[in-house]
């Protein structure tokens, strides 16, 4: 029978592998913030809405878009996000901000407002909620208050959500990410070698990270299942970190300090 899904993200990376893999056999509401999109969606068979993560006003219209054409939504897949990279002594706080309007509380007002339709909900967090990563800090917080946030949604009202946790993933959002924060990185004082590291890091990342096939596979599995666990890492890095995280956490800083000091030159 058809599952009803509704994809965030759905035009890039890892949503747009989700989004060909289910829209075969079910009817899929494919997110796009950009007209261009619009059909492409449509020719391969989706259903799209215009959400903006960082325009408030278009997550009530995009769930009300949603509530008119539908009774129900097997499964909500929270995937679009960007990421705000840059140093914190030096970051705009506004950035900080912009990162948690798109990467979380976004992706919270959708579904409370979808909240009586929805069967299941699937995030696509990162490891980057286990917090170990110095310099894509807010990107790593806005992850983990989805998931803290998320996981309370589901204690305190019984709604499955799963948290997906990737590692590096080979898909455009590094690329975009230096684009994105080109004038932090080009901007910040101090610490040349650690963002000309990060420029290249990220680069490298695009290129070499999993197939996002992996991705989509284990989330097709988790979305098959009875009583799926509320969280799963994707990949030997993702799995590296969430073991660092469970450390003591003095013994965490040290190992990220001895590995940054293997990577660049550091203070
Ligand atoms: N790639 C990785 O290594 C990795 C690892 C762990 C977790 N993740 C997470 O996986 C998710 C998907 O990322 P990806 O790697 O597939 O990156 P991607 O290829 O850049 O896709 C991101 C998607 O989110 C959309 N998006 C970004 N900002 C948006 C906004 N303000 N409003 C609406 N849509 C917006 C993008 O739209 P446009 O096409 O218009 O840009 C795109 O469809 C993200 O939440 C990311 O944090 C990625």
């Amino acid at each position: 029978m058809k599952k009803t899904y509704v994809i965030t993200g759905a035009t890039s990376g890892i949503g747009k592998a989700l989004l060909k893999r289910f829209v075969k056999d079910n009817i899929v509401f494919a997110g796009y913030r950009n007209e261009k999109y619009v059909q492409e969606l449509e020719a391969m068979g989706a259903i799209p809405f215009y959400i903006d993560m960082a325009k408030r006003e278009t997550v009530a219209q995009a769930a009300a878009y949603i509530k008119s054409k539908t009774e129900k939504i097997d499964t909500l897949i929270n995937v679009a996000g960007c990421v705000v990279a840059g140093v914190m002594e030096q970051l705009p706080v506004e950035r900080i901000r912009e990162q948690f309007e798109v990467n979380t509380f976004s992706h919270l007002d959708l579904t409370q407002r979808l909240k009586t339709l929805l069967g299941r909900v699937i995030n696509i967090s990162s490891m980057s909620s286990f917090g170990i990563f110095p310099f894509v800090a807010p990107y790593c917080a806005s992850k983990r208050a989805m998931d803290i946030l998320f996981n309370a949604m589901a204690l305190e009202s019984g709604l499955e959500i799963v948290s997906i946790k990737p590692g590096v993933i080979a898909t455009p959002l590094w690329e975009k990410s230096i684009e994105s924060n080109k004038s932090s990185i080009e901007g910040c004082q101090g610490y040349e070698n650690e963002m000309k590291y990060m420029v290249s890091n990220a680069s490298e990342n695009g290129k070499k990270g999993l197939n996002v096939e992996k991705v989509v596979d284990l989330i097709v599995k988790v979305d098959a299942m009875k009583n799926p666990k509320p969280s799963y890492c994707v990949g030997r890095d993702a799995k590296v970190a969430e073991f660092v995280s469970r450390l003591p956490f003095g013994l965490q800083n040290k190992l990220i300090k001895f590995k940054l000091s293997r990577v660049m030159i550091t203070k």
